[in-house]
This record gives structure tokens, sequence and C-alpha cells, in this order.
């Protein structure tokens, strides 16, 4: 199914399940039975949910997890491995397409502030949209592995870059090179995630911090994650450039007029600081 309007009904997908509960869109990655593989139809689905979720005014923030207690146990080795071995190179093509499509390219630009939500297992290239949503909670006990170097491939899928963006490499290769499992504390203290919580607790955190970014001037803050995202390939005087471009771009498209209503609020009224709090946003 696909859609694009807001007023439309939201359609189902076969691998995913979503739910959007004020103004947090909850979108669960569900082949519990698979431990939630992302195979062909999977990938096929999250490219058609982010893109409902971007134009449905509904989602202000959107939560990626998993269904049955798991995150993802990475692509799917049958249906995304062996069964596109041999077929031609442009069949392989599209299923790494699509993949990417929603893995990486299209949530690291979400236009909309994204948490990756993970407990249980995390492995492979569940790693990729992990690292591409903005920010990132785990329980406490959940597991991740780099399990690639286990059955003999590299982490490809954009599942090194995606690391090298997040970890120090010393303790990046550790991991691609040994294979070994980690927990949701190891995870936040590597910076792989921001927090590791109790299991029990994890959607409470979720939802907590979703709060916090549906506060937040829409428009500055996805001003603000693209600019971060993209400084690592500018030097000094191209980021210095390329910020005051975006900061215009920021003005120019937020229809909250915010810098101005801060300002009235900190400098006129001073009825806000902003060192310590939000703007109130016109209604
Ligand atoms: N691709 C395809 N199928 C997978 C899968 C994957 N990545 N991960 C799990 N499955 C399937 C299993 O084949 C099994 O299918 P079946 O019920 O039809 O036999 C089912 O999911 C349950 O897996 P099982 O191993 O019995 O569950 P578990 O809870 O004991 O262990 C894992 C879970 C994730 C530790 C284990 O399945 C595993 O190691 N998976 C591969 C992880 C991996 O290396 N991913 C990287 C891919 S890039």
């Amino acid at each position: 199914m696909s859609g694009t309007t807001t007023e439309n009904a939201m359609p189902s997908w076969e691998t995913v399940l979503v739910e959007i509960v004020d103004g947090v869109a909850w979108v669960t990655l569900n082949r519990p039975g698979k431990r939630n593989a992302m195979n062909p139809q999977m990938n096929r689905d999250m490219v058609e949910v982010l893109d409902w979720l971007e134009t449905d005014d509904r989602c202000r923030v959107l939560v990626l997890g998993g269904a049955g207690g798991n995150f993802s146990s990475g692509m799917d080795i049958k249906e995304y491995f062996r069964e596109t071995d041999g077929k031609p190179p442009v069949v392989r093509d599209r299923a790494y397409r699509m993949a990417a499509e929603w893995q990486w390219r299209r949530l690291r630009a979400y236009a909309k502030p994204t948490i990756a939500m993970v407990n249980g297992w995390c492995f492979g290239g569940g790693f990729t949209p992990l690292i591409a949503c903005d920010l990132a909670l785990a329980a406490e006990d959940a597991t991740f592995g780099l399990s690639e170097i286990n059955w003999g491939i590299i982490p490809a899928g954009n599942v090194s870059k995606a690391l090298a963006s997040v970890v120090g490499g010393r303790e990046a290769l550790y991991f691609v090179m040994t294979g070994q499992t980690f927990d949701g504390v190891r995870a936040a203290r590597m910076g792989l995630v921001n927090e590791a919580v109790p299991p029990a607790q994890l959607r409470d955190r979720a939802l907590a911090l979703a709060r916090i970014l549906m506060e937040k001037n829409p428009v500055v803050l996805r001003q603000a994650k693209t600019s971060f995202k993209n400084m690592g390939a500018l030097d000094w005087e191209l980021a210095d450039e390329y910020l005051r471009a975006k900061q215009d771009q920021s003005r120019a498209l937020d229809t909250d007029g915010g810098r101005g209503t801060a300002m009235e609020q900190f400098l006129d009224e001073k009825s806000f600081r902003p060192g310590l709090e939000n703007y109130r946003r016109p209604e």
C-alpha cells in the first residue's frame, strides 16, 4: 500500500505496524518469528511507511522499534542474501537500493525527528537504521552484535560507515573484528545509543524524549539536525558558509517566526530564559 496525504486513512503494511498516538508515530518492525529480520518486503514497506508519515501531520516524532521483544536480527540471510545470490545484478541491485533507501538515505535526512528504541536482539544490518535515526535508546539488557564476521561477510550495507559516524575506531573495530556481542549499557557508553534504561522503562523514556522534541520548533529542528549530520563532509570555511545559509533557510521557512518571538519573550517580556527552557510557541 502507499499513500501521500493526511486526509487519507492510513494503510496497513505486511511487515510493519504503525500507530500514531498524540503526535508520536510508533513504527514497529513486525516479523517477530524471524526476529524482525529485514527482508525485501520489509524494506519496501518501510520506504512506504516513511513516505506516508513524512506527510501525515499527525506524526510529529517517529519512534522505530521492533515487535516481539527484539529490534532486528539484521538483514534477512535467506531472503535478502541467499535468494538473490546468482540472480542478475539488476535484481540484487534493486533489493539493495530498497534497503538503503529507508535504512539510511531517507532516515538520515528525515523531515521529522526520529528515535530508535532497541530491545532484545540488534544485529548487523540493524545497526544502519539504528544509527540513521537522530537519537537512540536501548534497554540495558539489549544484545548488540556486528555478527557479519561470524558468517563470512564484512559489515557492508553502510553498517561500517554508520558505525564510524558515532563510535570511535578502537571500540568499533573490536566488535567488527570479533563479532562479540555487547549490551545496552556498553552501547550507551560507546555512543551507539544516547541512553540505556531498564527494559520496563524503555517505551516511557522514548515517549518523554519525543515530548521534549515536540515542544521545539519543527522547522528549526529539521535544519539543526540536517546541518549537524552534514558537517563531517565539510572543512571549516565551507561549514561556516553552509551553516549561515542554513540559518537563513531556517528563518525563511519558519512560519512561527520563532527567533523573533523568542527574543521578545527573553529581552522584552523577560518571561523565559533560553538557557533553561523552550520559548512559548504560538498555538
Ligand atoms: N535472517 C533470516 N532469518 C533469521 C535471521 C536473519 N538475520 N535471524 C533470525 N532468523 C530466523 C531463524 O532462521 C529462525 O527461523 P525459523 O523459525 O524459520 O527456523 C527464526 O528467525 C528464529 O531464529 P532463532 O535463531 O531460532 O532465534 P533465537 O532467538 O534463538 O536467536 C538470533 C536469535 C538473532 C541470535 C539468531 O537468529 C541469529 O544469530 N540470527 C542471525 C543474526 C545475524 O547474524 N544477523 C546479521 C545479518 S546482516
